[in-house]
């Protein structure tokens, strides 16, 4: 007998402010991946703004997925699922991906994966890595969310903690505007805290040392704000510290949650803010000091990507997981249906 049949699955994602697709077959094989920024656009306003990223979705996602079918040499045929994003994120951007998804799969006879982002971002390192096994404690760090997730298998999140206010992508957001580092806010903070003394400016860790693990970040960001116009300190400065703050919180408030999970496999990190240097480090001593492995997706793969969505999609397909052609997108969209809601949770994923 040959070697086994690995489904082939193409995935669409334009939740927020990329268009992308990606082909992945369920031996974790990448054939194509494309991602289309919009910084370009939505840089004059300092932030993504929904109905210029709805028309930048449309406009570029039919030569995306082109593009990855080239790439791969494959046609529609080939493929055995579409998978999209049917939220939660910017609502006019999720329909478009939807809706193309569903028209791609209507064409081509093949079933339709609505998959949930944030399910996205939180398999994607199994992509990455093909020994990571279930469960495992993930911090899902990205522009609208920042959970502490207990990963049981696909289709099936247990949320330990989740923000309270602000997510930790949006708090590097808003820093880097108010520090006047303009538009995407993370790799800037990042870039400039290089030169900076973490220790230099006095600024708040909330909720550190609370018994539940969860976050807060509004607080830091005032007070970022505050250190700023007072003028007393130089931008780096203000940069690095703000970095450090966001470092100790993540590490406290996981460190809580991986006494909480004796069971996890590993501890594992994904989504935008992943991407940071300064995050990695920390997270990579605080795993080592619970004799965990710790996993991190390389940085492509933690920004958002339709490859995720693409893998997300074989897993799902692999558990018999299909979706009807009417099924709605959706602007929020929890992935542990049980969990509390809780005040000011973000749309964007
Ligand atoms: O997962 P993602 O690409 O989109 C969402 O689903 O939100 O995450 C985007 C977020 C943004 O807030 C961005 O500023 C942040 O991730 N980010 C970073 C870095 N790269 C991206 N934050 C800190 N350091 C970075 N290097
Ligand atoms: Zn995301």
């Amino acid at each position: 007998m040959g070697a086994s049949y690995m489904p082939l699955i193409l995935g669409l994602e334009s939740s927020c402010d990329e268009t992308a697709a990606a082909l992945v077959d369920s031996g974790r094989r990448i054939l194509a991946h494309r991602v289309a920024g919009q910084e370009a656009e939505h840089r004059p306003y300092g932030g993504v703004v929904p109905e210029i990223a709805a028309r930048a979705h449309v406009d570029r996602l039919a030569p995306i997925v082109e593009g990855v079918l080239a790439d791969a040499g494959v046609s529609l045929a080939d493929v055995d699922a579409v998978a999209a994003t049917a939220g939660p994120g910017l609502i006019g951007g999720v329909m478009v991906g939807l809706v193309t998804g569903k028209a791609l799969a209507h064409a081509a006879g093949k079933p339709l994966i609505a998959v949930n982002h944030l399910e996205g971002h939180a398999l994607s390192p199994r992509l990455a890595d093909p020994d990571l096994q279930f469960p495992y404690l993930l911090l899902l760090v990205s522009g609208g969310h920042c959970q502490l997730l207990h990963v049981e298998g696909v289709g099936a999140y247990r949320r330990l903690a989740t923000t309270i206010d602000d997510a930790a992508g949006e708090a590097f957001d808003k820093t880097a505007k108010l520090l006047g580092l303009g538009y995407p806010g993370g790799p800037a903070v990042e870039r400039v805290a290089k030169d900076g003394d973490p220790r230099a400016v006095p600024l708040p860790r909330p909720l550190v040392g609370s018994a539940e693990p969860h976050f807060s970040f509004a607080g830091l960001k005032s007070a970022v704000a505050r250190a700023a116009a007072s003028g007393e300190h130089g931008t780096a400065d203000l940069a690095a510290s703000f970095q450090q703050a966001v470092v100790d919180c993540l590490v406290d408030r996981s460190r809580i949650a991986l006494a909480a999970c004796p069971n996890a496999t590993a501890f594992v990190v994904a989504g935008g803010v992943a991407a940071n240097g300064a995050i990695r480090a920390a997270l990579t001593d605080l795993a080592a000091r619970f004799g965990k492995p710790f996993v991190a997706p390389p940085l492509w793969l933690c920004t958002d990507n339709g490859a995720m969505i693409a893998w997300a999609g074989a897993e799902r397909f692999a558990a018999g997981l299909t979706d009807p052609l009417d099924t709605a997108a959706r602007p929020r969209w929890p992935l542990d249906p049980e969990a509390e809601a809780v005040r000011g949770a973000g749309v964007k994923a």
